[in-house]
């Protein structure tokens, strides 16, 4: 077997969330309880809250758009979208966003979903169809809102974003490097059953499952010639929450045995966590937004650096990889922008939250109108006749 010269990876990255923002001390008053089990123990300060009128939909096309208005959409014959917040049981929600970016017919688009892994199986895929033909280009969108039950201890861990990214030949910010290793195990730690609206979790297990996933994948990463830890200079983690990754970090260190203490193991990881802190749990999406946050928030040049990364969805399939920055990468960046979207997100107190995450349930399998919340560029109008409608508000060049 020959491997293919082409270098392939991620040209772009783009990021949207939430219209609503909601501080984590909200949820810790309400519990009666110190809001520091928020701001330390899990490492959470906010979390965006989607409001009637958005959707996965309307965030991953939000997310998109910035691609295509930065690079056109010549070469896109291929939209994966990941997600485990489907809107369609058949219909796949790139199919609604294919619409709402008015991109060509000529085009195939799936959904693609395993928990929070599935952004990454979408990477591996567009990888693939771009080194057989070095002129495609393929548009991924992650998309989720993550919903637990009210009062449950998982609520702290809520969250909502989108990611996209287009994966090309000869990419300006991350090259990706072919050794992987992987990692599934058929397990009920995290799942969400089609008829309810929000997960069911054993957070405890759920932890050592997805730590237990990383010396698994990351064994096999090594047998497959992957890099050793002293030559990957950042991590990436899956975050479900910040503290998830600095608890994944310290066992990888302690699995090779490396010397770094606490704080040198923290500078590997903490420009990762910035975004992530402020979002929450954006399923598919929480790592690439990490990778964004690490890109955008780190004084040091990265360029040549290489950065790995452990992709963990629940259930479980997991995966650790690595890609090196590219030289000029900060140039593909959008950080005066993307801080801007996190600082101007509407604040809302505990009643509105508690509203907005009933309506979810109130509306469910019937026709209805959202009122006009948010002022993204896409916003989800309701369903009439069985038919999610959308409506696109910004003019498109
Ligand atoms: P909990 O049981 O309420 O919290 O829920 P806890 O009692 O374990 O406390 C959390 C931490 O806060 C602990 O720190 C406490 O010591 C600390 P740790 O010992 O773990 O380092 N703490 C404090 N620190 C400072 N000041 C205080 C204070 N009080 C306590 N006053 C749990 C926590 C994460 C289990 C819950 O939120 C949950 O179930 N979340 C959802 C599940 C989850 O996120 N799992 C992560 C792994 S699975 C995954 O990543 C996949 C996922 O993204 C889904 C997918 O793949 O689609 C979830």
């Amino acid at each position: 077997m020959t491997t293919s010269p082409i270098r392939v990876g991620i040209h772009d990255l783009a990021f949207a969330t939430a219209h609503n923002v909601l501080d984590l001390r909200e949820l810790a008053d309400h519990f009666e309880i110190d809001v520091d089990k928020f701001y330390i123990g899990i490492g959470q300060t906010r979390m965006s809250v989607a409001a009637e009128d958005e959707d996965i939909v309307t965030m991953g096309a939000a997310a998109a758009q910035q691609i295509l208005d930065r690079h056109g959409s010549a070469g896109i014959r291929t939209v994966l979208f990941a997600t485990e917040s489907g809107v369609d049981q058949s219909k796949s929600a790139g199919v609604f966003a294919h619409g709402l970016l008015r991109l060509s017919a000529h085009c195939r688009v799936v959904e693609l979903k395993q928990a929070c892994y599935s952004a990454t199986a979408g990477l591996q895929f567009a990888l693939g169809l771009v080194a057989r033909d070095a002129s495609e280009r393929v548009l991924v969108i992650a998309s989720d809102i993550a919903r637990y039950a009210l009062d449950s201890s998982g609520e702290a861990t809520q969250g909502a974003a989108a990611v996209a990214f287009l994966v090309t030949a000869d990419p300006q910010l991350l090259e990706i490097e072919a050794p992987t290793g992987l990692f599934t195990d058929d397990i009920h730690d995290f799942w969400r059953p089609n008829y309810r609206s929000t997960a069911v979790v054993e957070g405890k297990y759920s932890l050592a499952a997805y730590l237990q996933s990383l010396a698994g994948a990351w064994d096999e990463y090594r047998t497959r010639g992957g890099a050793a830890f002293d030559e990957i200079h950042r991590f990436c983690y899956h975050q479900p929450f910040t503290k998830m990754a600095v608890k994944a970090h310290k066992r990888l260190a302690a699995i090779v045995e490396s010397p770094l203490d606490a704080d040198q193991r923290r500078a590997q990881i903490e420009d990762s966590m910035i975004y992530n802190r402020e979002v929450g749990n954006s399923y598919t999406a929480s790592i690439y937004l990490g990778l964004l946050s690490l890109l955008e928030n780190s004084e040091e040049d990265l360029s040549g650096k290489r950065i790995g990364f452990f992709s963990y969805g629940s259930g479980s399939v997991s995966e650790f990889f690595a890609g090196v920055v590219q030289p000029g990468y900060r140039q593909q960046l959008r950080v005066e922008r993307d801080r801007q979207v996190l600082a101007d997100r509407s604040p809302i107190d505990y009643e509105t939250y508690r509203a907005l995450h009933e309506h979810i349930e109130a509306v469910r399998g019937g026709d209805f109108e959202t009122q006009a919340q948010t002022a993204a560029p896409f916003r989800f109008l309701g369903v009439r006749d069985d038919i999610r409608r959308y409506e696109v508000r910004q003019s498109q060049g």
